[in-house]
């Protein structure tokens, strides 16, 4: 019988530099790809109940995908780590004290996902550790200060790790040697149908009722505002094709979990109606950003195949709030000498019918 274990294999070059992937699989034939070129998940590959290999994320098999003009002006940013700091900062200004700082914009008039050259575009140092019961893919990387105009150099690391029960856990770590905003959060987009359709039949359950309501330039500024009875309250659960129908470009919203900050707890439940393939989701983080791919390029596909596009994926952006430096009383935003960044999100594979 075969146990977890983690592969390492060449993957592609960018600006002449090696580009490599590292491959996690448990006993029961689950795997999950990753590279070092922005802490990347590549693909993640389920079983469905017949045995057979279901690829479950947005991705591609070689560095032609991530570097095509297509996919780099779409910038769907998929399956990466994403850093400085995730989602929108309001017109890439913040102040620390009576310091004002001005970020890199891209997009738009405000800061996106760390700026134009964030985490998800560096290659991070990669070390496979084969210690304790499961091995772990352990990257890290190292940001300057001023880096995209972010103040304080900043350190940060990602381990990843499958378990034989298919959890996929990832733990983050920060430290700065100044205040400065760090959220760091994963942008997989998933499909448990393996891509044979849209989202429109995954039923979704958050436990939260409250969002932090967005501007007109979709960076969500507070107050922070109650969802129950609407069409986007989905604490009961509920299908997303029935909120599409009102939603005109889906969910794009920063949901507030109702659990305690900082303790690991199952926060989503994510299934497949059709295929009955089931994602749950716990993490230590406030909230997340749940987002259902309204702007993903219909152009984009994995070179075996698979469809991307509009509603053909969602990310659950477990972090800190979006635009956090800029809300009063936002929790965990700013990471400094005292102060150190830590986080973790599992996301938990499974087949109703199997179970
Ligand atoms: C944002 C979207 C953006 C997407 C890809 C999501 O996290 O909420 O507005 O289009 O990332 O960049």
């Amino acid at each position: 019988m075969s146990t977890a274990m983690i592969i390492s294999d060449k993957f592609g070059e960018v600006e002449g530099r090696v580009v490599t992937q590292y491959t996690l699989s448990n006993e029961g034939g689950m795997q999950v790809k990753i590279i070092d070129y922005g802490a990347t998940i590549t693909s993640i590959i389920i079983k469905d109940p017949q045995g057979k290999d279901k690829h479950v994320a947005c991705g591609f098999d070689s560095m032609d995908g991530y570097l095509s003009d297509a996919y780099r002006n779409n910038a769907p940013y998929f399956g990466c780590t994403v850093g400085r700091y995730a989602s929108r900062i309001k017109d890439g200004l913040f102040s620390i004290g009576d310091q004002d700082y001005k970020l890199a914009v891209n997009n738009g008039s405000n800061h996106l996902h760390g700026g134009i050259v964030g985490f998800d575009k560096m290659i991070w140092q990669a070390e496979i550790i084969n210690k304790g019961e499961l091995p772990t893919l352990h990257m890290k990387l190292k940001s300057e200060h001023l880096d995209e105009g972010y103040p304080g150099q900043v350190e940060v690391s990602v381990r990843f790790q499958l378990s034989n029960e298919n959890e996929l856990s990832i733990k983050y770590e920060g430290t700065s040697d100044r205040e400065t905003p760090l959220s760091l959060t994963n942008h997989t987009y998933f499909n448990l149908s393996g891509f044979e359709s849209t989202i429109h039949d995954h039923e979704v359950k958050i436990d939260a009722t409250r969002v932090l309501d967005p501007d007109e330039t979709n960076v969500p500024v507070g107050p922070i505002k109650s969802v129950v009875g609407t069409l986007e309250d989905l604490s009961q659960g509920q299908l997303l094709k029935d909120c599409f129908e009102e939603l005109e470009t889906g969910f794009e919203h920063y949901f507030l979990f109702d659990h305690p900050i900082g303790a690991l707890t199952q926060v989503a439940e994510i299934r497949d109606t059709q295929s009955d393939s089931i994602l749950e989701i716990l993490t230590t983080e406030p909230g997340a950003l749940f987002y259902t791919g309204y702007f993903t390029s219909d152009e984009l596909r994995r070179e075996t195949g698979q469809r991307y596009g509009k509603y053909r994926g969602m990310c659950f952006e477990t972090s800190r709030y979006p635009n956090g430096p800029n809300i009063p009383g936002s929790p965990g935003s700013l990471t400094g000498p005292d102060k150190p960044f830590s986080s973790q999100t599992v996301f938990r594979f499974s087949t109703a019918s199997a179970t």
